[in-house]
């Protein structure tokens, strides 16, 4: 697909209210535990993007049926534990890590063989990770590309085995997939995390009726236990507003001048409100309007009016909670007076781009003062950025949506060379974001 450009500009002040798409964690774990449960799940809210989608494409070769009885409305007829078979055609994921690795994890507890594979983007991103906790588990992956990266072909365990495992870096997709594979398993699965990642896997298989406890580990992690061979219990699943995607017009609202947006039913998972926690320590005005809670989630409304921001210190442990904010933090920070030091992103160098290298590179091609220090990610904010810049996105759907939000308030244009794999994870941003008022062209 040829790249599409797009290029934003300052305009007056973003009015309105709205309720941006379906988590997209959630989202692909709504699919792949309907696959796996006896009986119809139903889901609303779904996330209609590229990746989920693709998800979806996989729980239908691996043998579910789904159908979409509405917008975002989703009915799935499992496959029960252990039950995919073995797909007629190679499994592509596009470009979503999280799909890739839990249906990884999902097939290798099945006494099956698939192929796995991506994009550009998702065959250069570590897959090691995974097969090292399923090969421990029983699977054997037939074929990978150098470094255990996409195309892989894995054959499922006949007999997964329980084992204990500690998460080389707090991953949810690496937790995910070893308990995927342990439902499958007999006794108890078990994962060990130093420092808790979103837990979405966790209550859903809660929700499902699977035995899983929960317990507190060292300061930060959790330690997390599945009891095997038991059956998912169809229920269903209302996804909320994905707080990752509300990040974006969140941050516009605040440092376009004269701003006041209201973003509905958004996610509030403590696991994944570190970008709240930030901006509110950085002076920002986000008042919660009024909470509720589905299906084991929480989530708000939430109103932003614009203000000035001040620079602060997001320390490291912060980091599993916000993970994929750290883009648009850095335009928040931009924005700011002061200095912004964002602390322990070793991980953004492998996501759907490295993404510490594209911001800096994004901010400096718009003169915004920055470096890279070690793990750890330095902006020197001075309350106004310049812009007249174009950024690269490498095929990574987050820089573009943060780069995007900085040409609203800068001085001159922010221009993006792909405005394309937005549509993974927020298909609509563009014109949501022109309905409160934002000049993108
Ligand atoms: C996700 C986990 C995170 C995150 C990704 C979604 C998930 O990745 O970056 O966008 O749904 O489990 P890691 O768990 O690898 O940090």
């Amino acid at each position: 697909m040829s790249p599409t450009p797009l290029t934003a500009r300052r305009a007056g002040p973003l009015h309105g209210s709205l309720r941006v798409p379906g988590d997209k964690s959630i989202s692909h774990r709504a699919l792949i535990f309907g696959a796996l449960t006896v009986g119809e799940t139903n889901i609303s809210g779904l996330l209609e993007g590229e990746d989920v989608l693709n998800t979806g494409k996989a729980m239908r070769a691996l043998g579910a049926v789904l159908e979409r009885t509405g917008e975002g409305a989703w009915r799935v007829h499992g496959v029960g534990v252990g039950g995919f078979r073995t797909p007629a055609e190679t499994l592509d994921f596009g470009n979503s890590g999280t799909g890739c690795r839990l249906v990884l994890g999902a097939v290798a507890g099945c006494p099956i063989r698939a192929t796995f594979d991506g994009d550009a983007s998702l065959r250069r991103r570590p897959m090691q990770r995974i097969l090292d906790p399923l090969t421990q588990m029983g699977a054997r992956h037939e074929s990978a590309a150098a470094g255990g990266r996409l195309p892989i072909t894995l054959a499922g365990a006949r007999e997964p085995l329980p084992i204990l495992y500690r998460t080389p870096v707090p991953s949810a997709q690496i937790k995910s997939a070893v308990l995927l594979a342990g439902l499958s398993a007999p006794g108890e699965t078990v994962v060990i995390e130093s420092e808790a990642s979103r837990d979405h896997t966790e209550r859903l298989l809660a929700h499902f009726g699977a035995e899983v406890t929960v317990a507190p580990e060292g300061a930060h992690g959790r330690r997390i236990t599945l009891k095997g061979e038991s059956e998912l219990v169809a229920a269903p699943v209302v996804v909320p507003a994905d707080p990752s995607s509300a990040a974006f017009p969140m941050v516009a609202a605040l440092i376009v001048p004269g701003s006041q947006v209201t973003l509905t039913e958004v996610m509030t998972n403590p696991l994944r409100t570190g970008l709240l926690t930030t901006l509110t320590e950085m002076g920002a005005r986000i008042e919660i309007l009024e909470s509720r809670g589905d299906a084991g989630e929480a989530m708000a409304d939430l109103r932003i009016r614009a203000g000035e921001l001040r620079g602060v210190e997001v320390p490291p442990e912060r980091a599993p909670s916000m993970i994929d904010e750290y883009p648009i933090l850095a335009v928040a920070a931009a924005f700011a007076r002061g200095t912004t030091v964002m602390r322990g992103l070793k991980e953004l160098r492998v996501k759907e781009s490295d993404r510490l290298a594209a911001v800096a590179e994004g901010l400096a091609a718009n003169g915004v003062a920055a470096e890279i220090a070690g793990d750890d990610l330095i902006v020197h904010g001075t309350g106004a950025v310049a812009g007249g810049g174009t950024v690269t996105t490498h095929m990574d759907h987050r820089i573009a949506m943060a780069f995007l939000t900085m040409g609203l308030a800068s001085a001159r244009p922010v221009g993006v060379d792909d405005a394309t794999f937005i549509a993974t994870s927020f298909p609509g941003f563009v014109p949501m974001m022109r309905s409160l008022g934002a000049d993108l062209s």
